[in-house]
């Protein structure tokens, strides 16, 4: 159910839960001043209570109400990057934020989003805890009408079109004064490394502790069998893959875009992998036969995800 600004400044104002555009991806959204709201999202994604959440900002300063030991450094990147698709962990006064927002942690994730509308809602609300707005361990919603598809046509949404990027933020987390990259995302490596100097390491594969507890779980997978390849001779049956290639073998092909074009890829991405469940596709074979560099890496981590 579509709703205008003021009525989703009213229901999360109240302890309700709105899903709102992100230039990422939409989000479910409760205010962090209602833990019972904040319950709530985890109950209505299936969500499990040790995956924290990411808290929004509508301003850099208020994050010295919640986050402690910020350097100038710190700062610096953040004034760069947001708003924008850029979390970051920061460890944390843990007294001002409820703990199920942490998972108990003693820190949390914090991103200033672009998206205008967001932005304006951000500034009559106070912060905002959101994940994406999605039901645990599927795709995740890149317009109003995915978010419809999992959570019902009466649940409350604020309309913000297609989301810009399609994929998530990149998350980083600093370690012995070094950021590292936690979550790829829609901010690719080099874009950070030529602000920070240095090619920030990336930490996101499977770790016996992970340091972010969402790479622990099954992700973006629809209920399509996928299976990713490079040997264009495993390319037969249903195909995902790409505009320019030849799939002399498939029956049926889903194109992702071009492989000259890295953002249409991502911004096709969630829709696609939920068209194959619409379809009642049993099983998929993917083309990842793309260099891994830039936001090819993170379209590659989330087809290897969902493919798991
Ligand atoms: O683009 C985005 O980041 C979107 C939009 C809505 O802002 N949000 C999003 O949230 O992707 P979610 O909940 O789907 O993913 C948040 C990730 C999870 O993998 C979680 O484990 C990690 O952030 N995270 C949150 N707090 C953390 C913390 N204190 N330490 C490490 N990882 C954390
Ligand atoms: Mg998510």
């Amino acid at each position: 159910m579509k709703i205008s600004l003021h009525e989703a400044e009213y229901l999360l104002n109240n302890g309700h839960l709105v899903a709102v555009p992100t230039e990422t991806v939409y989000g479910l959204a409760a205010s962090i001043h209602h833990p019972r709201a904040i319950e709530h999202i985890f109950a209505r994604k299936g969500r499990p209570s040790n995956n924290p959440l990411i808290i929004h900002l509508a301003h850099i300063d208020q994050l010295h109400t919640y986050a402690k030991k910020i350097t100038d450094d710190t700062l610096k990147l953040l004034n760069h990057f947001w708003p924008g698709p850029l979390s970051v962990v920061l460890p944390i006064h843990e007294e001002m934020i409820p703990t199920q927002v942490r998972s108990g942690l003693p820190t949390a994730a914090f991103r200033i989003p672009s998206h205008p509308k967001i932005l304006d809602l951000l500034t009559r609300t106070g912060p905002l805890v959101m994940p994406s707005a999605n039901i645990s361990g599927k795709p995740s919603s890149t317009c109003s009408m995915h978010v419809e598809a999992d959570f019902g046509k009466n649940f409350p949404v604020l309309e913000g079109g297609t989301c810009q990027n399609g994929l998530e933020s990149t998350i980083l987390y600093q370690d012995e004064g070094l950021w590292k990259i936690i979550r790829l995302g829609a901010l690719t490596a080099n874009q950070i490394a030529e602000h920070l100097g240095y090619v920030p390491e990336i930490l996101c594969k499977k770790m016996e502790k992970p340091l972010c507890p969402g790479q622990l779980y099954r992700h973006y997978a629809p209920n399509t069998r996928l299976y990713p390849t490079k040997d264009s001779k495993a390319l037969k049956g249903v195909v995902i893959g790409f505009k320019e290639r030849n799939y002399p073998l498939a029956t049926k092909i889903f194109y992702l875009g071009s492989l000259d074009n890295s953002q249409e890829v991502a911004e096709n991405l969630y829709s696609l992998l939920r068209q194959l469940d619409k379809d009642s596709i049993l099983e998929a074979s993917i083309d990842m036969d793309f260099p891994i560099e830039g936001l090819w890496a993170t379209i590659a981590e989330r087809l290897r995800r969902a493919s798991q």
